[in-house]
């Protein structure tokens, strides 16, 4: 949990609407890919996200409605945060890609990703 960085300009919630295109991404990080291709977060792999996206899998649960339901409060955000960043300092076991503990999205990114599931103006919280 420590060593999980917070960000660096103190800003949480980016733009959901890049957040929804790396969300769709599974891009880069495969032997097909070039050192510098802009690596997706392939999040719809494994989660309901947009109920307008009707190709999802569901290794993980339902992220519909992720901030209307657990509200926009300081904890909801950084446990978000904690969770994307490195989901192991929650749960040993977790199956989650441990996005900035293995650099495969950056602080931007993430950001935009946390918008996603975190801007009351986001069609996951609509
Ligand atoms: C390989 C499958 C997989 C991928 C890819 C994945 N997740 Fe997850 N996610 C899970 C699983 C499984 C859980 C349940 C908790 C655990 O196992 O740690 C989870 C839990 C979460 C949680 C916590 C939910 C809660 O109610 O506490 C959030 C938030 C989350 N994921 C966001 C994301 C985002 C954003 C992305 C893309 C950047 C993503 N996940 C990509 C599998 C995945």
């Amino acid at each position: 949990m420590d060593s999980i960085k917070q960000p660096s300009d103190g800003k949480y919630i980016g733009d959901w609407k890049k957040g929804e295109a790396i969300a769709q991404s599974g891009r880069g990080a495969t032997w097909t890919d070039k050192a510098d291709t802009v690596v997706g977060g392939g999040c719809y792999n494994c989660h309901q996200i947009d109920p307008k996206e009707i190709s999802y899998g569901n290794i993980g649960p339902s992220l519909t409605g992720y901030g209307k339901l657990r509200g926009y409060s300081q904890e909801v955000v950084t446990y978000t945060w904690n969770r994307i960043n490195n989901s192991k300092a929650y749960n040993a076991c977790s199956n989650r890609p441990r996005f900035a503990h293995f650099k495969l999205l950056n602080e931007q990114q993430i950001q935009d990703v946390m918008a996603l599931l975190l801007d009351p103006a986001s069609p996951v919280n609509k």
